[in-house]
């Protein structure tokens, strides 16, 4: 199989972007972040976005955002840390590309997040304790989606 793209998704904070530009050099592929391609498009924060409209509706948007990317080629994409557990999202990065899951613990999540909380609005607001419990749950939550990536990377390393 010839891979035109590829995917990496993992919780808020796993590293999403920062390894999607490492490989980006690498690799001399494009690199798209799908939450700056949403802001981009909407002309609106994904922040602004919840607050507004709701989350129903961002994942809506967010699915479409997807469909259209998976049909872009030689591109490294980014997703939400919450794409791949909504509608069939996986299943579509699964057919149309490679996936990465960049796997991390709570507690490093805990510990990233907490400085860079205030954009997203999941955990906007929460901290210590409230944050460490919020990712915990979310994480076994979303879990089974994100082990459905192709590759299982540690993100601890
Ligand atoms: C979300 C993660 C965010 C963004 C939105 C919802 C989530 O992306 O899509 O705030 O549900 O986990 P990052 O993973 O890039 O922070």
């Amino acid at each position: 199989m010839v891979i035109k793209r590829i995917y990496l998704v993992g919780f808020m904070g796993s590293g999403k972007s920062t390894l999607g530009k490492r490989l980006r050099t690498e690799i001399g592929w494009d690199f798209l972040d799908l939450d700056d391609y949403f802001e981009e498009r909407y002309q609106i924060t994904i922040k602004q976005y919840f607050a507004e409209f709701g989350e129903d509706a961002f994942r809506l948007a967010e699915k479409e955002l997807l469909l259209d990317v998976s049909q872009k080629e030689r591109i490294i994409i980014a997703t939400g840390g919450g794409a791949p557990c909504y509608f069939n999202n996986m299943q579509v990065m699964n057919d149309t590309g490679l996936t990465i899951y960049i796997k991390l613990s709570v507690e490093t999540l805990a510990g990233r997040l907490c400085s860079a909380r205030q954009v997203r609005p999941l955990v906007a607001g929460k901290s210590g304790t409230e944050l460490h419990q919020y990712i915990e749950e979310k994480l076994q939550e979303r879990d089974g989606f994100y082990n459905q990536a192709k590759v299982i990377a540690d993100g601890e390393v």
